[in-house]
């Protein structure tokens, strides 16, 4: 027998072995999109932020650009920063740039050598700073270093709308878990890609060199490798669209024929046509943005967001603050 149990795993791939076999063992096939980013996924992820067709990731920045003075006003001087995901970007040093002496910065992320690389560039780069990068999963409760001023500021950041690939359930638990790190006197500051014309938002999913093709695919590649699969990646397409009823990009990986895959030893049929569903991007107004905020518990203080409101950057406190 072959159950991710049997084999020796260490616990991240045993959990990724757990997650892919019952994600492809539903009726509606899926993969969850975290597993999208080993070393070659972020690699392609990075190149997915400098295509023409990728709007996200520079809005977002000239956001930063011109607002974030504004933001460091909101935070407040001496806040302890604690983002959510990686910490290497741009965005996050235009931020400890306008900042008033920060207490301390905290990233936070599953992928170790990427956290702690990440978190030595900011070291190096803001020599005063106290850099305290936590190895973990941001879904789960964050236990944050006992060695941080006990009455500095703590403030959630969750760049990039990584928010969006979360169904709203889970992104309301995220955001309860946020209030909860900021306690009554911290805040949020949260990147979420807004709502914006189709023509807009699909090639943004469907770029003319097909990387984002690449991104998606990658997943398969990576069960080949790690779960010991057999996907033909000649056999599966990528397919991205915008679901206006559920406000949101979705990316599937399409089979082109029907055809048996094995992966750790499981067998799973797919149907032509049949669809694995790898990823959610859930696009937002500033409306419902607020209203998923308020279900876990914050409310918004202040928006920036750029000309053509394709993105929005928010301030959030505790509903009760
Ligand atoms: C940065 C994770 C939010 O959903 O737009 C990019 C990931 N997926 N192209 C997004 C992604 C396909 C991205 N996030």
């Amino acid at each position: 027998m072959s159950t991710p149990g049997s084999l020796r795993l260490s616990p991240a791939v045993a959990e990724f072995a757990t997650d892919v076999l019952e994600g492809l063992a539903r009726e509606h096939k899926a993969i969850p999109s975290k597993y999208f980013y080993d070393e070659r996924g972020s690699a392609l992820f990075d190149e997915i932020t400098e295509l023409a067709e990728y709007y996200p990731t520079r809005t977002e920045r000239s956001i930063l650009e011109v607002d974030a003075r504004a933001m460091a006003a909101r935070l407040g001087p001496g806040c302890v920063l604690v983002e959510y995901g990686s910490g290497s970007s741009v965005k996050t040093r235009l931020l400890l740039d306008a900042l008033e002496s920060p207490a301390a910065y905290v990233p936070i992320d599953v992928s170790e050598e990427h956290l702690l690389r990440a978190a030595a560039g900011i070291a190096g780069d803001y020599p005063g700073l106290r850099v305290e990068p936590v190895v973990g999963d941001f879904m789960q409760p964050i236990e944050l270093p006992s060695s941080l001023p006990a009455t500095a500021r703590r403030i959630a950041y969750f760049p990039g709308s990584t928010i969006g690939n979360f169904v709203p359930g889970e992104a309301r638990r995220l955001l309860a878990g946020m209030a909860s790190l900021a306690g009554a006197d911290g805040g949020a500051l949260i990147g979420v890609d807004l709502e914006k014309p189709l023509s807009v938002l699909e090639p943004a999913y469907n770029d003319a060199r097909g990387v984002t093709a690449a991104f998606n695919l990658n997943v398969l590649r990576r069960i080949n490798e790690e779960l010991d699969g057999d996907f033909d990646l000649e056999s599966f397409e990528h397919l991205a669209f915008y679901s206006e009823v559920d406000h949101r990009i979705e990316m599937h990986l399409v089979s082109t024929v029907a055809q048996e895959v094995t992966v750790a030893g499981s067998t799973f049929h797919f149907t032509a046509g049949e669809t694995i569903h790898t990823e959610h991007s859930h696009k937002y107004t500033r409306a419902r943005f607020e209203e998923l905020a308020r279900l876990g518990g914050l409310t918004i203080v202040e928006g920036w967001t750029d000309p053509r409101e394709w993105f929005g950057v928010f301030y959030l406190e505790p509903a009760s603050a």
